[in-house]
């Protein structure tokens, strides 16, 4: 397949692995780009800009493809780093970006001036817009299904990304719910020109996280997911547990006083333990509804294998096969 996404990030497939903390380290990122996706380093896993630098060169030591970073940019008051990851980003050579969170318009020219192609996480059409205005190369719009934050609009994608086609000159792919052929095709049809995966790619083989976390995947229906930290107007959408269910209840005894000091049990640090350890019910993590479109642990080359398999044989037959004349 050819989209304006392969030929801005000079990628075989039109898939790509979003950011995911804990979770996009160099083994998984590097699965994805040698399978013809591209593959993302999550930066912020990495404590300091210096490790950063380090599992860039651990990727490129695994793969020749094109790989990128994801850059959250946090809602909180002390931030971190942002400059030394960049430059150990483009000291690094690598020549795609995701960027999340917070507008990146501060870092666009950096970014840009180093040949780095941007690609902004958005839940909306207007922060599409926004990202679109200041200079980004393409969008993921991240839909209400998305694990992770969803944003406080509630859209999902049937809605969001007609709407996105409607208003962006810049590609976009869909984000959020993406499983297999089905869905790439289905986000094409709807306007994007390629598609993003979190959950689906942390149940495969090479994802780098405890086997009880792909485990949890294949086990959970789409049912399962919950929504937490709303009342913050800071929505995640995590795999419901124990802690989550907690978590839960004091969301609803507190209401609107509720204060993030009040949840920190629930999220504060939790990604180590449960990803690493495996101690499942350490807190909330962050898992897309699509769980319930996930049966299986293949390895990355056997998912985008088959997910271009399948949405050759969708278009060229089922689709092809309605029309009458
Ligand atoms: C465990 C997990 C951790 C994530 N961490 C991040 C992150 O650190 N930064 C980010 O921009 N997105 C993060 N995301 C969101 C994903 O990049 C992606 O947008 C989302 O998973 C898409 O929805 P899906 O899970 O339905 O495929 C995370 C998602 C998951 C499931």
């Amino acid at each position: 397949m050819k989209t304006r996404i392969t030929e801005l990030f000079g990628i075989q497939h039109p898939i790509i692995q979003g950011g995911m903390h804990f979770v996009g380290l160099a083994e998984l990122a590097a699965a994805v780009s040698n399978a013809g996706g591209l593959g993302l380093i999550t930066g912020l896993t990495q404590r300091t800009p210096e490790l950063l630098a380090n599992e860039i060169r651990r990727c490129r030591e695994m793969t020749d493809k094109p790989f990128g970073v994801n850059l959250t940019f946090l809602p909180t008051v002390s931030s971190p780093d942002y400059p030394g990851y960049i430059k150990a980003i483009i000291d690094g050579g690598v020549k795609a970006v995701e960027t999340a969170g917070n507008n990146p318009q501060k870092w666009m020219p950096m970014l840009h001036e180093a040949g780095i192609k941007v690609i902004h996480k958005c839940t909306s059409v207007r922060h599409a817009l926004k990202a679109e205005a200041i200079g980004c190369d393409a969008v993921s719009v991240d839909g209400f299904e998305c694990g992770g934050h969803p944003g406080e609009d509630d859209v999902p994608n049937f809605i969001l990304l007609p709407r996105a086609a409607e208003e962006l000159k810049i590609p976009f792919v869909a984000s959020g719910g993406m499983a297999d052929g089905r869905s790439l095709v289905a986000a094409l049809a709807l306007g994007a020109e390629g598609m993003n995966m979190g959950t689906r790619f942390i149940a495969t083989k090479e994802a780098p996280v405890h086997e009880k976390v792909k485990q949890a995947i294949v086990a959970a229906s789409e049912l399962d997911t919950r929504l937490v930290m709303r009342p913050l107007r800071n929505t995640e959408r995590v795999l419901r547990n124990a802690a989550v269910d907690r978590l839960l209840a004091k969301e609803q005894a507190l209401g609107a006083a509720l204060k993030f000091d009040d949840i920190i049990e629930e999220v504060a640090g939790v990604y180590p333990r449960i990803m690493q350890q495996g101690d499942m019910e350490a807190g909330a993590w962050s898992c897309g509804m699509v769980a319930g479109l996930i049966h299986d642990i293949p390895s990355v080359k056997e998912l985008i294998d088959r997910i271009m398999l399948d949405a050759d044989g969708i278009i060229r037959q089922r689709l092809t096969g309605f029309l009458t004349a």
